[in-house]
Parts: C-alpha cells; structure tokens; sequence
C-alpha cells in the first residue's frame, strides 16, 4: 500500500502524544448529508485536524454546515476541494456511486482519502483507488466505524487472547424498519458493517458465500441472510432487514470453550461472555454419544466509552503523520467489497454458492 508499515490499531489512539504543528493535517469534507455532520464533528474537535471545507451540492446542507462551523469554507463544487492546494486529506462522504470517482480524483490530486462504507461498488474500482494510492504513497481509510468501538475492540482483545478458544461461529443481526436507500440494497447499505467486524475478528480468509433474500418494495432488496464459509469449519451469518418492526443490533461469537453476546443497544454490559459450551464424547457408535453440557459464569467486561469515530479519525491523521497503513485501509475495503459483491450475485440467483 505504501511505503509506511501496517498500523495496528492503537489502545487509544495516540492519546497524550506531543503534536509537532507538521502534523496537523488539513482536511477537506465531500458530503454533509446525514453521516457528514458526524465526521466534520468529530474532525472540529481533534487538534490533529485543521478542518478547512465542507462542500455539498445542496445549499441546505451547506447552510446548516455554516451555523455550526462559522469559519470554514463552504462550496457546492467538489472541484475546489480536490484541487485546493491548502488541503492535504479529502473524506468522502457521499452516496456509495460516487465513492470511486471523488476518492480517484482525490487521489490524482495528491490527497490521502477517507471514504465512507461501502468502499466502492465493485472490487475493480478498489483495485484501481488501491494501485493509485500505492504509486502515489497516499493513504486510503475506509469509514468501518465499528472497528474503533470500545465494544469491537473488546471482542477482538478476547477472541485474540483464545478465550473463546477455537472459534465456531459468527452470526450478526442487524435489522429496522428503514432507512430504505434508494441506489442500494440493504447487503450493501448495512452488511457492510457487519462483514467489516467479522473480517477484522475472524483471521482466517472466507472460502465461499451464499446470500437469499426479497425485494418487496423498491427494486434492490430490503432484507437479506449472507451466510459466509471459513476453513476449520467456522461459520458466519448476517441477517440484515430494513423491515423489522423493532431495532436489534446483535452479534453472537461461539467457541468451543466459551460463547460472546455483544447487544450494541444495552447501554452498560453490552458484551456479556457465557462459559458455557458442549462435549460429545463417543463410545462404540453414534448410539453411544455422550453429550454433556457446561454452564457456568457469565460476566460482562468493561468496554470502553469513547465515540468510535474520533479514535478513527485520530487514528487516520496519525497514518498521515507517521506514514502508516491504516489497518482499515484500501484493501481491508475490498475484501469487504468482493464480499457484498458475491452476496449480490448469490442473492440474485436464490442462494447459489459463490466460491471465493
Ligand atoms: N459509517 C457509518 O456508520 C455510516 C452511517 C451512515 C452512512 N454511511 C455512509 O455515508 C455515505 C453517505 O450516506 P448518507 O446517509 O450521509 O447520505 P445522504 O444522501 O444523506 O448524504 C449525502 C450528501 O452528499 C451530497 N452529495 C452527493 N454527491 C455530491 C457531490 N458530487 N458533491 C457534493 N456533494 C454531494 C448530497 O447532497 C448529500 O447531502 C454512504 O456511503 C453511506 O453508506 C456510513
């Protein structure tokens, strides 16, 4: 990717740490929608950051952007800040269409990238930003807001420290009444998310992929189940459904020796680990199976508070400072894309496995 080494993601990013006035990186905003608010937030309030534009094609988005950021620029055309030579980094945070041709432009300006999930919307227009970034040593983060959450990076200390010992399953549930999306369905509006955790916690490469699902209102479908297959018999699931009379943002990790829930809607102990699990033991024959169940503690660890995307957006100025690949860069991006995209075609064809 570039000439940096790979960054892992750091405790807190870089809290403390002494700020050369070099560091500072100057960055402009594409997109101030519903997600932009949140990251020219988050942006505003780093010292790392010199927030010089917002643009959005809709004077209205422009015209709430001015009452909260009075000293920054505002501009309806793109061009003004892909080429302004008072910017060092661009984040795109538009519809998922026009993710490949505002972060190419970018990119050909000299600009390091922040672009929102889905990366792009096939893996060719990744592989393309990924070899322009490299030949330009620029950097390129995709916004997988999650990784950076106090739960997520729980659930990888844990999964990482074999607590769970050997994994066997992930299966996430991610479903609402809404927001329908009108350019895509809701494997790429939503599953990303989820793919972009099981790809961060499961370290094994999937081997195949099997997605059904329905359209029942809009021509893209609006609920779907991807079923993702690992070697060593790991198995992950994600229901996604913008037709879901109640909110359920849940994901279950089992191992053999113990099994994580992780309800992103508890606001205290949204992680709880069951030390519970099965052993079959055989004696002569299927017959003589001897199953024997263990339940014993269950605790919830403490996780920690901080908005995910300001330890992303500080980790991403501190890639640029130091010269680092984000870990959540232009190739963990793709291995998202390949995933939506195979789902897609899955779905479309009512389940057909779709080799990796
Ligand atoms: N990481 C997350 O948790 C998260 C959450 C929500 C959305 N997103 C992502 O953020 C992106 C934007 O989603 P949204 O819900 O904010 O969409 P949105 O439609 O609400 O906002 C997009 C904004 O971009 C502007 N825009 C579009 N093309 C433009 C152009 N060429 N030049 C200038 N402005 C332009 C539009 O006018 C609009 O205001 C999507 O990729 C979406 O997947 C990420």
């Amino acid at each position: 990717m570039s000439s940096g080494s790979a960054s892992s993601m750091p405790a807190e990013v870089n809290q403390g740490a002494s700020r050369r006035a070099s560091d500072v990186v100057r960055v402009g905003v594409i997109g101030y929608g519903y997600w932009g608010p949140n990251i020219v937030r988050n942006l505003h309030s780093l010292d790392s950051c010199e927030l010089v534009a917002v643009c959005d094609k809709n004077p209205a988005a422009l015209k709430r952007a001015s009452r909260a950021y009075p000293g920054v620029k505002l501009t309806t055309d793109f061009a003004e800040v892909l080429t302004s030579p008072d910017i060092d980094a661009v984040a795109v945070v538009t519809p998922v269409w026009t993710h490949y041709d505002l972060a190419k432009q970018a990119l050909e300006n000299g600009k390091h990238v922040f672009v929102e999930k889905p990366f792009t919307s096939s893996s060719a227009q990744a592989e393309e930003l990924i070899e322009l970034a490299a030949r330009k040593n620029l950097k390129i983060m995709v916004d997988h807001t999650f990784l950076f959450s106090g739960a997520v990076r729980k659930i990888k200390e844990i999964v990482d420290a074999g607590t769970l010992g050997p994994l066997y399953y992930f299966d996430s549930t991610r479903v609402n009444l809404g927001l329908f999306q009108h350019d895509v369905s809701v494997v790429w509006d939503l599953a990303p998310h989820d793919l972009s955790i099981m790809d961060y916690i499961i370290k094994e490469r999937p081997e195949a992929v099997v997605a059904t699902g329905a359209k029942h209102l809009n021509g893209v479908a609006d609920m779907a189940f991807i079923t993702v297959y690992f070697p060593g018999n790991i198995i992950a699931h994600v229901n996604v459904n913008w037709l879901s009379p109640v909110k359920i943002r849940s994901t279950m990790i089992g191992g053999r020796d113990k099994m994580l829930v992780w309800n992103d809607l508890e606001a205290d102990e949204k992680i709880k680990i069951y030390d519970k699990g099965v052993q079959l033991t055989s004696a002569e024959g299927v017959y003589d199976l001897l199953v024997s169940y263990r339940s014993g503690d269950v605790w919830a660890p403490r996780c920690q508070q901080t908005e995910a995307l300001k330890v992303e957006l500080e980790y991403f100025l501190d890639c640029i400072a130091r010269d680092q690949s984000p870990m959540n860069d232009g190739v963990a991006g793709l291995r998202v894309v390949r995933l939506l995209e195979s789902a897609e075609t899955s779905l479309q064809a009512r389940g057909k496995v779709i080799e990796l």
